[in-house]
């Protein structure tokens, strides 16, 4: 049975891992090497501060800077990324998102959000998806980033609920380690081969419902 469906932000329900990659990609760009989009799946999931060591391992530039310095990068990577966001309207919001969070409600499922994001909340208002859920747990709430399955347990908590009648949808490898390290199933979201060991996987929630998910994974 499941009573409980968490959900990943950037990348399940809004297309903001390209603003993500775009900005670290202009970071690089300026510290003179170049950030591949390959080179950026790894960034996915990942903390702000850990996707800034992938960035500069990959520019060979991992014992350039000290701990002050890297903070300075990060907030100008940040800068950035909300410009982008800032661009972003309810219209953004992936297809089918909204209708498959409303049949979720009318099944009584309960819904939390997951994500390892700071700018989660602005992104919830500014796509006006903050309502849609029960519980939000973003990257404010937790101390451990993912595949660490606090953010997903911290969810279920929220909620009163039990992992085992929780579904994470994903769309980075590391999240849907989290989902299995957390006891819960996972449905993996896009086409990446790195989501090989997720429960189930879609590649978009047009036409998906409670109804195809449970006879899929229940
Ligand atoms: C995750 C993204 O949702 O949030 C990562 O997939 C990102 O790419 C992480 O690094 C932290 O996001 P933010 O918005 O706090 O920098
Ligand atoms: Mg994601």
């Amino acid at each position: 049975m499941i009573t409980c469906c968490i959900f990943d932000l950037d990348g399940v329900l809004v297309d903001t891992a390209r603003f993500h990659y775009r900005a670290w990609a202009d970071m690089a760009h300026e510290l003179g090497f170049e950030f591949t989009p390959e080179q950026g799946e790894a960034t996915k999931g990942v903390s702000r501060m850990a996707s800034l060591d992938i960035v500069l391992r990959a520019g060979g530039m991992e014992n350039r800077f000290t701990q002050e310095e890297k903070e300075r990068l990060a907030t100008e990577k940040n800068a950035r990324y909300l410009a982008y966001v800032a661009t972003m309207t309810p219209d953004d919001v992936l297809p089918g998102v909204r209708d498959f969070l409303a049949d979720l409600k009318r099944h009584g499922v309960k819904t939390a959000l997951g994500s390892a994001s700071k700018n989660a909340g602005t992104i919830l208002d500014r796509c006006a998806l903050r309502d849609a859920f029960d519980a939000i747990v973003d990257g404010t709430l937790i101390s451990r980033a993912k595949p660490d399955p606090e953010v997903f347990l911290k969810g279920a908590e929220l909620l009163s609920t039990s992992p085992k009648v929780c579904v994470v949808f994903e769309d980075a490898a590391a999240g849907i380690e989290a989902a299995t390290r957390a006891g819960m199933r996972s449905v993996g979201v896009g086409d990446g081969q790195s989501l090989a060991r997720a429960t189930m996987n879609i590649t978009t929630f047009e036409n998906f419902t409670y109804e195809t998910l449970c006879k899929t994974i229940d």
